[in-house]
C-alpha cells in the first residue's frame, strides 16, 4: 500500500530538484559562453545565480541572417508550372547569410482530384500555402496572402515578405545582395510604376515582384484601411493602402535590374544584362530558356559517365 510521502520528503524532493535545475542552468551558461567567448570567462558559472541565468535564456539569436518568404502567387492547377519554378529555385546555391523559402500560394482548392494531387505535393515539397479564399486576382488575394502570415508563423518570422508573379525568373542571389544595405523596417521594394518613373514615392510597385518589411506585413494584418479598400489591381491597391497608412517609408526602387523580357520592347523592358535581380513576363518555355541560358544557370553541370549534354 501507498502512503503519503512525509513533508520532510518533499522537501528533499524539492531541494533536489533545485538543485538539478541550478546546474542545467550552468551548464547552458556554460555552453553560451563556450560559443560567444572562447573561454574568456570560463569559471565564472559558480557564482552565477538564478536572477542572472535568466538573461541567458533571453540571449538574442545568433545569426542576423536575412529571412526572406517569397510567395509566388498561383493557381492551385498550374502543376507544370510549380514543377518548373522549383527547378529553376532548387538549383540555386544556397547564400550565405540568408535564409530564403519560396513558396506558392493559392486560395481554396476547388476540385475533388486537386485534394490529392496538391496533397502529394505537399508531402514531398512542403513549400505551398493555401489561403482562405475564393480564388481571384484582383479581389483581396493579395490581402488574404500578407494578413494571413502573422499567424500562419506564429508572429515574427521574416524579415522581408516578396510577392511574387509566376512569370518571373528571380535571381535570389543578386536579390539578397540588393536588400542588404536596406532597412528592416518599414520598407517597401520593387519595380517603380510608371514605367519611366523612378521615384518610388509617386505610385507603386509593380506586381511583378514587390516585397515588403515584416512590420508591414503585421500593419496590414491590423489596420482597417487595407480591410476596407479590396478592389482593384492588386499591386495598384496595395501602394495605395501604404500611402493612406503612411508606411512602407523606406522605399527602394529596383529598376533597371527588374525589367520586363525584351519582346515585346517597351518601357518596362529592356535587354538582359548581368546587374539582373528579375525577368518578368516568361510567358512561354522559349522566354524561360532564352533567360535561364543567357544567366549560364546550367552551366555548373558536373561531368559523369551518365549522360552526355554537348
Ligand atoms: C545575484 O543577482 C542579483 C541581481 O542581479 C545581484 O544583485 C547579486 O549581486 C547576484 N549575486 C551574485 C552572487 O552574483
Ligand atoms: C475554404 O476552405 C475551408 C475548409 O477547407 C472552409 O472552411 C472555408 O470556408 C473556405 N473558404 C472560402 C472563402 O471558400
Ligand atoms: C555566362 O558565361 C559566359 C561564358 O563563360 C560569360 O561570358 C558571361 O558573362 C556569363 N553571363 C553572365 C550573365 O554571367
Amino acid at each position: 500500500m501507498m502512503t503519503k510521502p512525509s513533508k520532510s520528503y518533499m522537501r528533499k524532493r524539492f531541494i533536489l530538484s533545485s538543485f538539478f535545475f541550478i546546474i542545467f542552468l550552468c551548464l547552458l551558461a556554460f555552453f553560451n559562453e563556450l560559443r560567444y567567448d572562447n573561454f574568456l570567462h570560463f569559471g565564472k558559472c559558480a557564482f552565477t545565480n538564478i536572477s542572472d541565468s535568466k538573461n541567458v535564456l533571453s540571449n538574442p539569436p545568433l545569426n542576423d541572417d536575412i529571412r526572406i518568404l517569397i510567395g509566388i502567387l498561383t493557381l492551385p492547377d498550374q502543376y507544370q508550372k510549380r514543377h518548373f519554378l522549383r527547378l529553376v529555385y532548387g538549383i540555386q546555391t544556397p547564400i550565405i547569410g540568408a535564409k530564403i523559402d519560396v513558396r506558392f500560394v493559392f486560395c481554396n482548392l476547388t476540385k475533388e482530384d486537386q485534394k490529392t494531387l496538391v496533397a502529394l505535393e505537399i508531402m514531398r515539397h512542403d513549400d505551398i500555402i493555401i489561403l482562405n479564399c475564393p480564388e481571384n486576382m484582383n479581389n483581396g488575394k493579395t490581402y488574404t496572402y500578407f494578413s494571413s502570415l502573422p499567424e500562419m508563423f506564429n508572429g515574427y518570422s521574416y524579415d522581408y515578405v516578396m510577392k511574387a508573379d509566376d512569370d518571373i525568373y528571380i535571381r535570389l542571389d543578386k536579390l539578397v545582395e540588393s536588400l542588404r544595405p536596406l532597412p528592416r523596417k518599414d520598407l517597401y521594394y520593387g519595380f517603380v510604376i510608371p514605367c519611366d518613373s523612378m521615384d518610388p514615392f509617386v505610385h507603386y510597385m509593380s506586381g511583378m515582384a514587390y516585397l515588403v518589411s515584416w512590420d508591414v506585413v503585421e500593419w496590414i494584418r491590423g489596420s482597417d484601411i487595407p480591410r476596407n479598400h479590396l478592389e482593384g489591381p492588386e499591386d495598384k491597391v496595395l501602394g495605395e493602402w501604404l500611402k493612406a497608412g503612411r508606411r512602407g517609408l523606406n522605399r527602394h526602387n529596383t529598376k533597371y535590374s527588374m525589367y520586363n523580357y525584351p519582346d515585346p520592347n517597351s518601357k518596362c523592358s529592356h535587354d538582359f544584362w548581368p546587374d539582373t535581380i528579375a525577368v518578368h513576363l516568361l510567358k512561354t518555355q522559349e522566354k524561360w530558356i532564352h533567360a535561364l541560358s543567357y544567366f549560364n544557370v546550367t552551366q555548373n553541370l558536373k561531368q559523369s559517365k551518365l549522360y552526355h549534354i554537348p
